[in-house]
């Protein structure tokens, strides 16, 4: 556990996100995409505990925690660190044990990495009180960390364009009822997803419209109406999200043909989230899912939820 050198610790809880457009455009000279999404963040919460420690370190708790690296990569101490050299004075000698309890899926499509970055941004923000450091700077940081992370920073439901990273929040009254399906050893790398969807589009000598966010997914989303949501869900990556991992199809024919009112693989997958028409509907798509649908984890979920805040600080007097 944390080789904590005082009692001072900050928790955050962060949500998992679904994208419910995810336009993608052409690849940029910087390797990324141009993109258009539309990101919804979810009621399924990672907690991310910050600690001073002799050394940087993270450890990993929960039903994911063996997919998780525990090294330099890790996403949440690399966010840490950075944030460290804006610390006056301490210079990059702060370190700070992390400590993840993981419940979004790993590799799944949920920005459950981008998630931890940013908890580990508002957590140690906290912790050393850095209020030098503004929302818009900490924004600025976490767009240098993953297209996802300052999505996960505002939560809600937003417009992200460029690469993912400028957000814009889209206004909207109520809630929409998920059911997410996660399978195991289905883990797909996020460049590999963008990749394929390359290579198929060359195949199809398809060249992609520069994306912009449709106005009938916005319309739906004024009222949170779940049908006309459903009907407006659309993920560029879907097709090669099934490409790489064909029985996904499968999953998408089961949950429709359970009633789900909409479904798509999230982000670059392999998640599959699907929209049910009210808690009831949830439910029964749940346990549906669960008894005879193919084999995986089966979440529900609620959103917009907020993004990453504070939930506990525990200082010695
Ligand atoms: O920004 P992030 O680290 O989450 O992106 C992971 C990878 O996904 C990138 O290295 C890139 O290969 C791909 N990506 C992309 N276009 C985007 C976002 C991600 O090509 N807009």
């Amino acid at each position: 556990m944390s080789p904590g050198t005082s009692t001072d610790s900050v928790a955050v809880r962060v949500p998992g996100k679904v994208n419910l457009e995810l336009l993608v455009g052409a690849q940029r000279e910087d390797g990324y995409h141009e993109v258009s999404t539309v990101y919804q963040a979810v009621s399924v919460y990672d907690r991310v505990t910050v600690r001073p420690a002799e050394r940087w370190s993270v450890s990993v708790t929960g039903p994911y925690a063996d997919r998780v690296p525990t090294g330099d990569s890790n996403l949440a101490l690399v966010a840490a660190k950075t944030l460290g050299r804006r610390r006056p004075r301490h210079g990059r000698s702060s370190p700070v044990h992390v400590e993840i309890d993981k419940t979004i899926p790993v590799a799944g499509g949920m920005a459950g990495g981008s998630a931890n970055a940013a908890a580990a941004l508002v957590a140690c923000r906290e912790l050393w009180q850095l209020d030098h450091v503004d929302n818009e700077l900490l924004d600025q940081i976490a767009s240098g960390l993953g297209s996802d992370v300052t999505f996960l920073l505002h939560g809600g439901t937003a417009i992200g364009s460029g690469r993912g990273e400028q957000v814009t929040p889209v206004l909207g009254r109520g809630e929409l009822h998920w059911v997410l399906w996660v399978g195991e050893g289905l883990e797909l790398s996020t460049p590999e997803v963008y990749a394929e969807c390359d290579r198929l589009r060359e195949a199809a000598g398809e060249t992609p419209p520069a994306p912009e966010p449709s106005s009938e997914l916005l319309t739906a989303l004024r009222r949170m109406d779940a049908a006309d949501v459903a009907a407006a869900l659309h993920n560029d990556l879907q097709a090669a999200a099934v490409s790489l991992r064909p029985e996904l199809a499968g999953v998408i024919e089961a949950g429709t043909e359970l009633g789900a009112l909409g479904a798509m693989v999230s982000g670059s997958g392999p998640t599959v989230a699907f929209l049910a028409g009210s808690q009831t509907e949830a439910i029964d798509l749940s346990v549906g899912l669960a008894a005879n649908g193919p084999v995986g984890d089966i979440v529900r979920a609620i959103g917009p939820v907020p993004g990453a805040q504070v939930v506990q600080h525990l200082r010695t007097p």
